[in-house]
């Protein structure tokens, strides 16, 4: 989604906004109307071994904009329950036939279908800017002293300015793939950063 105040500056004919939209819509078109593709995709941006690592196991946990379910996947082995929350029908499709333990629900991160504290482990992989009303959920919906952890989501940086620890692993390379994933989507980047916080009552 683009927020109002970048839809003003795209009505103005700012021109680094208007690119910044036509790539946040490039992106929702794939994964609407391509999910496939972007699964092609996903499957030659393999997550981080150490970011991998990094996650606990958890009674539940939460994977918002979960796709195809690269992130589910190393969910469903360590955690008991998992939900995974997707917005793109399509995606959550191909998610459901690959991992039918994990309990899937359309819905997004802006309001997610899930209740107060419901989550011991909140979980996210490309997806996910730090925009207050996901800030917002992405904390009612965990559990006190469960973690937030996010990996390679939009704008780490400003994470880290909120006060979540931020560890940037070097990156790593993409397997051999056919030329037209680079040709359609640029060259593969798998996911190397991890961004976490610990929800605390205060
Ligand atoms: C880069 S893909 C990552 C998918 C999956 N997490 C993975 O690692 O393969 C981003 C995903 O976030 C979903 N998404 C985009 N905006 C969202 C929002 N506001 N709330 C929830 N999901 C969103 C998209 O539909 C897409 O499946």
């Amino acid at each position: 989604m683009i927020p109002p105040d970048e839809l003003e500056l795209v009505r103005d004919r700012d021109p680094e906004a208007e690119e910044r939209a036509r790539r946040a819509l490039f992106w929702t078109f794939v994964y609407h109307l391509e999910p496939k593709k972007w699964e092609r995709l996903a499957s030659v941006e393999p997550i981080h071994p150490e970011a991998l690592a990094a996650i606990p196991s958890a009674r539940r946990a939460l994977d918002i904009g979960a796709g195809g379910g690269r992130l589910t996947t190393h969910l469903v082995t360590r955690c008991d329950r998992v939900a995974a929350i997707e917005p793109s029908l399509g995606l959550a499709s191909i998610l459901k036939s690959k991992l039918p333990t994990a309990i899937t629900a359309a819905g997004w991160a802006e309001a997610l279908p899930i209740g107060d504290g419901w989550s011991d482990l909140t979980a996210a992989c490309g997806a996910l800017a730090p925009e207050q009303a996901i800030l917002d959920e992405m904390r009612r919906v965990t559990s006190v002293g469960g973690l937030m952890l996010l990996i390679s989501p939009e704008r780490p940086e400003e994470y880290e300015r909120l006060g979540w620890t931020r560890i940037s692993l070097d990156p790593i390379q993409a397997p051999e793939h056919e030329r037209w994933i680079d040709e359609f989507f640029g060259p593969p980047d798998p996911p190397h950063e991890l961004v976490m916080s610990r929800r605390v009552e205060i």
